[in-house]
């Protein structure tokens, strides 16, 4: 069901990543205005060269996220979680927290010690999601994005695997 999508996917991966930019504007670093623009070899090549994980329902995607390792040897133990979406009606189902624990193992078997995720401070359902998931609240970037001329802090979480 879950499974590292490679760039055959990246027709399917755009269609998604470019809703939840649409849909979830406050959780994402960058915007649909952004991404929309990006040619054809740019979703190609962001697929090469990461690790980014499909949830499948009937050989569709329905939820996704990304795993960033770090290429520094001395914190080659430390990884980044980002771009969590869960479909709007596939929510509430415990997809999100069988993604989450489904990198979080994959991190684990790949030497990450530490899986680090940053999360807009508003955004309560995926707090309470990544805390049930062993993640806890590291600290506070203030006024770290800021959306439609209003700013919002940033929590970093961890979790050790
Ligand atoms: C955050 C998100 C990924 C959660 O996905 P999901 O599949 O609905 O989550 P799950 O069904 O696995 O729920 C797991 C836990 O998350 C929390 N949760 C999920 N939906 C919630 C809601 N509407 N209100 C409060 N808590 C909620 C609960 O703790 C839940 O466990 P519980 O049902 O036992 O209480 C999803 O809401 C989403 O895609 N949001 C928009 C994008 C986003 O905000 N991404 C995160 C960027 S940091």
């Amino acid at each position: 069901m879950i499974k590292k999508l490679d760039k055959n996917y990246w027709q399917e991966f755009k269609e998604i990543r470019l809703e939840a930019l649409q849909k979830s504007p406050d959780s994402f670093l960058t915007s649909f205005e952004e991404e929309s623009q990006s040619p054809d070899n740019i979703w190609i090549e962001k697929l090469e060269n990461s690790t980014h994980f499909g949830y499948f329902f009937n050989e569709k995607i329905i939820a996704f996220c990304q795993l960033t390792f770090e290429k520094a040897k001395k914190i080659s133990h430390i990884a980044t979680l980002s771009s969590m979406f869960v479909k709007d009606e596939r929510r509430g189902k415990g997809i999100g927290l069988e993604l989450v624990n489904y990198v979080k193992n994959y991190a684990k078997n790949n030497g990450v010690k530490h899986l680090y995720l940053g999360c807009n401070s508003q955004n309560f359902t995926a707090i309470k999601l990544y805390k049930k998931c062993g993640f806890k609240v590291y600290g506070t970037r203030p006024d770290y994005t800021k959306i439609d001329n209003k700013f919002y802090d940033d929590l970093i979480m961890m979790c050790e695997l």
